[in-house]
């Protein structure tokens, strides 16, 4: 394995929603390019209008187990993005372990759907506090460590297609992705004189748990017009991308290859923003 292989060698990289889908490609795709990695996930219920299943505990010892496939370690423990606390006390154990942190994947997140006057106070509040206030505290959590490690880093928000251009029947699942795209620009410019870059990407329908969701085909039904915010894109596939794709955004992102990028929006949406 030459260093080409392994560009991420002696970093460290936090993930959150790291039990499965795309957090889980990113803990494996990090691992791979040599980091070791934090991985938090709620491996719960965390909002209870979701249509689709929860994390469970057992998804995240699959993570670990792929992790260490890839001759990695893997500090993994279940904590909630909304528990502020709960993340400072990983970030500790995580620098008494690796002594850096490099690299910050801001990935949990959950979507539900309903219109904006007809979702309850809570079905908004749930979005909002595991979507932006989630990343806020995983920023919280882990940007002392970064600048206190001083190697410079990289800081990756996993924002949405729906973080660009606002659609309709989850309207308070766009205002949580928009609202990561100013956390995001902002952050980036505060970190510039530490030479951490902050980005945000946004995917379209990957192929997860999320995005095979059947509840939103309700709101279709309901709403017809609504489909028409949804294209397929502008490649020659209408398919889910599989969370792989994104991974290689991430992984650029991460390393030196992408020294020039900050306070930038990364599409992995196939065209979609512009069709
Ligand atoms: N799948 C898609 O089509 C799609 C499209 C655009 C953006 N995204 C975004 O990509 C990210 C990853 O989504 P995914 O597709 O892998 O979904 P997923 O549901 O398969 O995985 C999300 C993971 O995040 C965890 N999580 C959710 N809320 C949490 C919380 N409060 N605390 C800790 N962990 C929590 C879940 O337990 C789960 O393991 C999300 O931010 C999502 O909004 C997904």
């Amino acid at each position: 394995m030459t260093d080409s292989d392994t560009p991420l060698a002696g970093r460290v990289a936090y993930v959150t929603g790291a039990a499965r889908g795309q957090g889980r490609s990113h803990c494996v795709r990090l691992a791979r390019a040599g980091a070791d990695i934090v991985a938090i996930d709620a491996c719960g219920p965390v909002a209870e209008h979701n249509g689709y299943a929860h994390a469970r505990p057992e998804h995240l010892a699959e993570t670990t187990s792929l992790v260490e496939g890839e001759g990695r370690t893997i500090l993994a423990t279940e904590v909630d993005v909304r528990d502020l606390e709960g993340q400072q006390r990983v970030v500790a154990e995580a620098i008494e372990q690796f002594g850096r942190l490099d690299v910050v994947v801001a990935n949990a997140g959950v979507l539900n759907w309903g219109r904006l006057w007809e979702i309850s106070a809570q079905q908004w509040q749930e979005i909002i506090d595991t979507n932006l206030t989630g990343v806020w505290n995983t920023v919280k959590a882990t940007v002392p460590a970064i600048i206190d490690a001083g190697n410079g880093g990289s800081i990756i928000t996993i924002s949405s297609a729906a973080g660009i251009k606002a659609v309709p029947g989850c309207g308070h699942y766009c205002a949580s992705k928009f609202g990561i795209v100013g956390l995001t620009n902002s952050l980036a410019i505060e970190l510039g004189e530490y030479g951490i870059r902050v980005n945000s990407v946004h995917p379209y329908g990957t192929d997860t748990p999320m995005g095979n969701d059947v509840s939103m085909y309700q709101m279709f039904a309901d709403h017809q017009r609504f489909i028409h915010s949804f294209s397929p894109g502008a490649l020659p596939t209408d398919s889910l991308a599989a969370p792989d794709l994104v991974s290689d955004i991430v992984v650029w992102l991460a390393g030196d290859g992408s020294s020039l990028v900050t306070a930038a929006q990364i599409p992995a949406e196939k065209g979609y923003l512009k069709v």
